[in-house]
């Protein structure tokens, strides 16, 4: 997987790690920013991907530019598998299909525009989901999502690290749900893994 990196792939990557180191320290108005996963984590999330059950869809919440979509989909290629990544700000979804025609993967990615709580209601079942947007809406998604996964799935939410507070409810709640086996893995901002028993 990580060895099969296109060129396409890796140029767009690098591009939008710069584009994101960038914003981080230029004053960029924070819903302006990419606020994206480091690479570690994007390897990670692909690792976990490339494992998930054979049935059921691979989703994302919250796209940005694409980035994390980019590593997820390496582990789609192997699988003949397709990502369903929902955006919902207009000059987001304007990078992100720009991401996915540069790097030549609009055929893994399919790019969902809208609110992900009026969107993702249509969504089967579901094997693996990355959940990156705002906090707050963190709770309903998981609620979207747990009655969705297969048995082995997983949902997978950042941030559980760097803005802890703020995700609390969402590790309650599914701490205290006896479908899923949770733990935060202390790699980039911290991903908190849930698995459906
Ligand atoms: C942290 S960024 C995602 C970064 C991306 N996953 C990456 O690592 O490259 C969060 C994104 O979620 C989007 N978002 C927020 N609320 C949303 C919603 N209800 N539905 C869909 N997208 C949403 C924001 O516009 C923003 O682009």
């Amino acid at each position: 997987m990580f060895t099969e990196i296109t060129g396409a792939t890796k140029k767009r990557m690098q591009l939008l790690e710069q584009i994101d180191a960038r914003d981080r320290i230029d004053g960029t108005e924070t819903s302006q920013r990419l606020k994206q996963i480091p690479p570690e984590t994007g390897k990670f999330l692909a690792l976990l991907a490339a494992n998930c059950p054979d049935h059921g869809e691979f989703v994302e919440i919250g796209t940005s530019a694409g980035y994390s979509s980019l590593w997820i989909s390496l582990a789609l290629q192997q699988r003949g598998a397709k990502l369903k990544t929902f955006e919902i700000l207009p000059e987001k979804i304007r990078l992100a299909q720009e991401t996915f025609r540069a790097a030549g993967v609009t055929d893994r990615i399919e790019l969902i525009e809208g609110d992900f709580l009026e969107k993702g209601k249509s969504l089967g079942e579901i094997a693996f989901c990355f959940l990156d947007c705002e906090k707050h809406i963190y709770v309903k998604c998981f609620d979207m999502i747990a009655t969705k996964l297969v048995r082995g799935g997983l949902l997978i939410a950042d941030n559980a690290i760097d803005h802890a507070d703020a995700m609390k409810p969402l590790m309650e709640k599914a701490q205290s749900d006896d479908r899923f086996d949770c733990l935060t893995v202390p790699i980039g901002k911290g991903e908190f893994v849930c698995r459906r028993k």
